[in-house]
């Protein structure tokens, strides 16, 4: 059975995210989409939010899971006994970061290989970056994120305002 890991912080998921989290579960047999915990980024979504965002998102599908993860994607991966770790590639800019993951993960463990698929020209412009600083301008994210993301994302700026 083929497994792969689709890491990431989805914070928050983009519908360039969902078109790899699509394309990839068609390949594999099992898809894993690992959130990374990673609270030093102080990031908009907490983690439960963000998994909660990703499993509505991916109901309908029955071989893709959802789950967190903090440290090393090499041990999240091998603890999930997968040895595919799967990344969208935007741009150019993308590939050298993108490289030094792939290469650095492989040399942690030789089983692990990590496979590109490249965005859908439609999304190659977008990142998370964009859709916060967009919605936090009060911009239209429509295009960015589902009708989902978007209450999500206004729920949270509601509160933040309540809060000051
Ligand atoms: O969505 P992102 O922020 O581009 O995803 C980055 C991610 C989660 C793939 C990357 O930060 C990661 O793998 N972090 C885990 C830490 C790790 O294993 N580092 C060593 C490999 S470079």
């Amino acid at each position: 059975m083929s497994k792969a890991i689709y890491p990431g912080s989805f914070d928050p998921v983009t519908y360039g995210h969902l078109d790899i989290i699509r394309r990839s579960a068609q390949i594999v047999d099992e898809l894993v989409v690992g959130v990374l915990i990673n609270n030093a980024k102080n990031p908009f979504f907490s983690l439960e939010e963000r998994v909660e965002i990703l499993e509505e998102m991916t109901k309908d599908s029955s071989n893709i899971r959802i789950c967190s993860f903090d440290g090393l994607l090499v041990e999240f991966a091998r603890k999930q006994q997968a040895n595919v770790i799967v990344r969208g590639l935007r741009a150019v800019t993308d590939f050298e970061y993108e490289l030094q993951m792939a290469q650095t993960n492989h040399i942690l463990d030789e089983k692990i290989d990590t496979i590109f698929l490249t965005t859908s020209l439609e999304y190659a412009y977008l990142s998370s970056s964009i859709v916060k600083e967009v919605a936090l301008l009060h911009g239209d994210i429509s295009s960015f994120v589902p009708e989902y993301v978007i209450g999500k994302m206004q729920e949270k700026l509601r509160k933040v305002h309540q809060e000051q």
